[in-house]
């Protein structure tokens, strides 16, 4: 099992690595980072890094024995004991377990070490791999929505 580490300075090859070859497989369910995000990778690692600083985000890596990047697990907009939780699986280490075991990880870290107790989370209904690691980590359906354009369901997780 890859290991689930805080992202740093450090990680930043590997991570930009994991974000191109990955980015036709991820932008086949959640929308595509553009351009941008990757022209501008280490201004935008800077902020997410100050982000992280402040507390209002906590964000993660897996990362093999290697050093390679081969998923992420995100938690933003972090205020009142609460956060979005994010998270991707490079395509290559996909169907392993993976996002199931390292969302596990990081609900036990969010309510453990990062003093939340509550996590959201949004998935469209054509991402049943999504849906299945939020129904497996106690995530439970608040309501529906459109996402990007695509029907979706809002999770909800209570923490404690
Ligand atoms: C969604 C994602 C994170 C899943 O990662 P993963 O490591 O493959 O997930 P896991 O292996 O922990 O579990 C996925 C489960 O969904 C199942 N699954 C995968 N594709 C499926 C499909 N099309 N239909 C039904 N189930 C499916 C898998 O078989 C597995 O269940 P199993 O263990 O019973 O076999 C990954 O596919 C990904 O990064 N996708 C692109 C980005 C994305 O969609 N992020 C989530 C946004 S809400």
């Amino acid at each position: 099992m890859p290991e689930l580490q805080l992202i740093r300075p450090g990680h930043a090859s590997a991570l930009l690595d994991f974000e191109r070859q990955n980015r036709a497989y991820f932008a086949a369910s959640v929308p595509d980072r553009g351009e941008e995000f990757f022209a501008e990778f280490d201004a935008r690692l800077e902020q997410l890094l100050e982000w992280q600083a402040a507390g209002t985000d906590y964000l993660h890596v897996l990362v093999t024995e290697g050093g390679e990047v081969v998923g992420r697990v995100n938690l933003t907009e972090v205020a009142d004991g609460s956060a979005e939780l994010g998270y991707r699986i490079a395509r290559k280490a996909a169907g392993q377990g993976l996002a199931t075991a390292a969302v596990r990880e990081v609900r036990g870290l969010a309510a453990a070490q990062y003093g939340l107790t509550g996590l959201r989370a949004k998935a469209t209904l054509d991402n049943p791999a999504s849906h299945k690691v939020l129904e497996r980590n106690g995530f439970v359906v608040g309501g529906e929505l459109m996402l990007t354009g695509r029907p979706a369901l809002s999770y909800i997780c209570q923490l404690c």
